[in-house]
């Protein structure tokens, strides 16, 4: 590294900058899911919930722009393109075509689990080495939290009980929402 944020060692940062690149490509594929599950969507309460994807659409890119953007202030190389996204991610493509609302719902509840519980560990990361960062993604998650909740009030009954409570892969939940 030629530079980085003033007050950051090289070596702190390059591990920083490691994790924050994966959330890069996180958002990328997230909100290709996302634009994904906005047309395949049908059925009963269609136009609402095509409409409610769109703005955690562009929630998604506007937060790859700002990560994007922490790394090259970072003195880091954000790579943003379908080949970074493919080699970074641990996670398998998104699974359901077209469905029914709440099989969609069901099955992207679970991307958000997967998404938000490994934002917490780069919060947890990016806590030990700069706190600027860690104040991005920590600003971050509430709002996906937030859109999460949305998601699981289409999946709850009013014992509070999620119809896809306990499923462990997308069809999983796609079937028990369905
Ligand atoms: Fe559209």
């Amino acid at each position: 590294m030629t530079f980085t944020a003033p007050g950051l060692s090289d070596d702190a940062t390059k591990k920083l900058i490691s994790v924050m690149q994966e959330r890069l490509s996180a958002f990328n594929d997230l909100h290709l899911t996302l634009k994904h599950i906005h047309w395949n969507v049908v059925g009963t309460n269609f136009i609402g919930v095509h409409e409610m994807i769109d703005p955690q659409v562009e929630l998604a890119r506007g937060y790859a722009d700002t990560l994007a953007e922490r790394i090259a202030t970072l003195g880091g190389s954000p790579r943003g393109t379908a080949k970074a996204i493919e080699e970074d991610r641990s996670w398998s493509d998104y699974s359901v075509g077209r469905d029914t609302v709440q099989a969609h719902l069901g099955a992207l509840d679970l991307v958000y689990v997967g998404f938000i519980t490994s934002h917490r560990e780069a919060i947890a990361v990016a806590g030990d080495i700069d706190p600027v960062t860690e104040d991005i993604l920590i600003g971050q998650t509430a709002e996906l939290e937030k859109f999460q909740w949305f998601v699981r009030a289409h999946l709850e009954n009013p014992s509070g009980e999620l119809s896809n409570a306990g499923a462990n892969s997308e069809a999983a939940a796609a079937d028990q929402a369905r």
